[in-house]
């Protein structure tokens, strides 16, 4: 793209941005003196995850957690259930681990350097350039999916160039400004969330079409559809009177320290085999169809009435309907609770 050409698109996406920008609570006028921590707390909650979902659970942890300091003497427990039903638990996990070791290690300060963010646990070249620019005003190129996205389009790149992720970044350097990339980055953002979008771009209104190399019947050729791998497993919903069981996973791995109805294995192609002695008890009529980025699984659930708490040997807490709203839980988990609870 010529440098004129460059400079009339950047222009114009830059009053598109004084005209329409989102109006966020970590955002500042400026869009390079954002505080750090609030920065931080929501880049982290964005990443794989849209601003509206991420706006009610922002507010209430920046309520309970107002600064870093006060997060860093958080429980991991505490957070998870904070970040129950956001997904990606690892980033809750992460996050407070990054806020305790700038605690201890940084003096409660948030690192302005790019080398020492990426050090944190959880921050990547996204994140450190996120803050880097729209915290302390510095200059990086910020590149998201959606920032990735309009730079592919804007520049008519094909699926050999697209493939090659260094001579996008490549072209994105050429387009970034050199100051204010902060707020170029959060344009594009906003720009990319109601014209510039994945999928049905408004290319007929946009005020870029006549700069913008994007041809929509090329994009969908190479546009790979995710096939998802589907697994079946069989949930166990263990009843005491009004209480049920809920296991505690370990503090590593996927979902660790979440609270789970506990299963069997996943399966690919069939059900898995459930023990014996659990067969005589009926599963509920519902399955539940459960769709994630990559995966999508079908669980049955079997609902055994329980004798003795102190047959279940395994690390976990038993709790009513009402404790739930204290434990850390996915949204599987919460939705197979709900399925039991109405069949009850
Ligand atoms: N997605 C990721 N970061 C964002 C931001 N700062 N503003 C809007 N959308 C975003």
């Amino acid at each position: 793209m010529s440098y004129k050409k460059n400079n009339i698109i950047n222009a114009k996406i830059l009053a598109y941005y004084e005209n329409n920008k989102r109006d966020l609570p970590w955002r500042t006028k400026q869009d390079n003196n954002q505080n750090p921590y609030l920065t931080l707390v929501s880049e982290i909650m964005l990443q794989q995850t849209q601003v509206n979902t991420v706006l009610g659970y922002y507010e209430k942890f920046i309520k309970k957690w107002p600064d870093l300091n006060s997060l860093a003497k958080a429980n991991i427990e505490e957070v998870l259930t904070m970040w129950s039903g956001l997904g990606y638990y690892s980033r809750a996990k992460n996050l407070l681990k990054a806020a305790q070791i700038i605690s201890d290690k940084h003096n409660g300060t948030i690192p302005n350097k790019f080398e020492d963010l990426m050090r944190l646990p959880g921050i990547g070249q996204y994140t450190a350039s996120a803050i880097i620019s729209f915290a302390f005003g510095g200059y990086s190129v910020v590149m998201d999916t959606n920032i990735k996205r309009f730079i592919i389009r804007v520049n008519g790149l094909k699926k050999n160039e697209i493939l090659n992720n260094c001579k996008v970044n490549e072209i994105g350097k050429q387009m970034f400004p050199k100051s204010n990339s902060g707020k170029y980055a959060q344009a594009i953002m906003d720009f990319s969330s109601d014209i510039c979008t994945k999928r049905n771009p408004s290319c007929s209104k946009c005020i870029l079409k006549n700069y913008c190399k994007f041809d929509l019947k090329s994009e969908n050729s190479y546009e790979r559809k995710k096939v998802k791998k589907k697994y079946s497993l069989v949930y166990f919903y263990l009843l005491k009177n009004k209480s049920f069981f809920l296991k505690k996973r370990s503090l590593s791995g996927a979902l660790a320290g979440m609270y789970e109805v506990p299963g069997t294995v996943w399966k690919n192609n069939s059900w898995p085999e459930v023990p014996i002695k659990l067969k005589s008890i009926d599963a509920l009529p519902k399955t539940i169809r459960y769709k994630m980025s990559n995966i999508e699984l079908q669980t049955k659930i079997y609902k055994v009435n329980i004798r003795n708490k102190n047959d279940i040997k395994e690390l976990g807490i038993w709790t009513n309907y009402s404790g739930l709203s204290s434990l850390p839980v996915s949204v599987l988990t919460k939705k197979i609770i709900n399925c039991c609870v109405n069949e009850q």
